[in-house]
């Protein structure tokens, strides 16, 4: 391998469903932690999302991230998973998969749950006749100042039944970005959801910051993929700052940017650890 179909990734997907544990997934924002996911996916042998927000996907392209993301597959034999992230229009999502993505999340959450069903069917029904994961999101959960909805489990039983979508984020009570106070997830919603739908993996969004015993709280309420981005990407460019502050300017670039590298990746192998999915490969 290891690209994943998206049959295969179903299977990642209900292997975890049984086995009680989640997928990591962990935002790229450049190609040096694009290479420390996968590295830290193959060595702690756990199936492994790498995804980009539109913010990273718009500034580097989605050939040249398919394209890396391939080849950095094919090093390992451990599932790396190429990801769209948050991608808010379906044409966008189209050109992820025709670039060679294989999985897409298309983000209509903040329409009124028709018309998001509407998006999600047009993304489903193209993705899946090429092969390609497909998650989508009810509740909202917001960015910054933005506000959140939490799901409902009516809503997501909908959406699922309405589209087929493969995966669901379930706005639970996180949020994007640091948090300036700590969240109160809803994790009965999660039982809940997770009882209507015991077949749908699961998708908690806003990883960053939140305690590693409440993710575990809410793997244990049926969330089977964990999304942490600003962690990962602010303790690689503190890392990148303090390598340069170390080594001075002069140093190789390639040493600066392996000293960043290591730094995200020791973050990663704390998600991987919270998800519960090392040696699940
Ligand atoms: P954070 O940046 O808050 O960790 O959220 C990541 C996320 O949910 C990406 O989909």
């Amino acid at each position: 391998m290891n690209m994943p179909t998206r049959e295969q990734i179903v299977e990642i997907f209900a292997k975890a469903i049984d086995g009680g544990y989640a997928i990591p997934h962990i935002n790229h924002s450049d190609y040096g932690d694009l290479i420390a996911i996968a590295e830290a996916g193959r060595e702690a042998a756990t199936p492994i999302m790498a995804a980009g927000t539109p913010m990273t996907t718009s500034a580097m392209g989605f050939k040249k991230i398919s394209v890396i993301a391939h080849l950095l597959a094919e090093e390992g034999d451990t599932p790396f998973i190429i990801h769209c992230d948050h991608c808010p229009d379906p044409e966008l999502c189209k050109q992820a998969i025709d670039a060679g993505y294989n999985s897409v999340m298309i983000d209509a959450s903040d329409k009124p749950l028709d018309e998001n069903i509407a998006i999600v069917k047009d993304v489903v029904d193209y993705a899946h006749a090429r092969g390609v994961f497909v998650e989508a999101e009810v509740g909202h959960v917001a960015h910054g100042e933005g506000s959140s909805w939490d799901a409902s489990v009516d809503e997501a039983v909908k959406l699922v039944s309405a589209t087929g979508v493969d995966a669901l984020a379930i706005a639970m009570g996180s949020e994007h970005g640091f948090y300036k106070e700590l969240p109160k997830l809803n994790f009965d919603l999660a039982v809940q959801v997770h009882e209507a739908l015991p077949n749908t993996p699961l998708v908690l969004h806003g990883g960053s910051g939140i305690p590693a015993a409440d993710v575990r709280h809410a793997i244990a309420s049926g969330i089977r993929k964990v999304n942490v981005g600003t962690d990962v990407r602010c303790t690689y460019v503190a890392g990148l700052r303090d390598a340069i502050a170390e080594m001075g300017i002069e140093r190789h670039t390639q040493d600066i940017i392996a000293f960043a590298q290591a730094r995200a990746k020791e973050k990663i192998f704390d998600v991987i650890d919270m998800c519960g999915s090392r040696n699940k490969a």
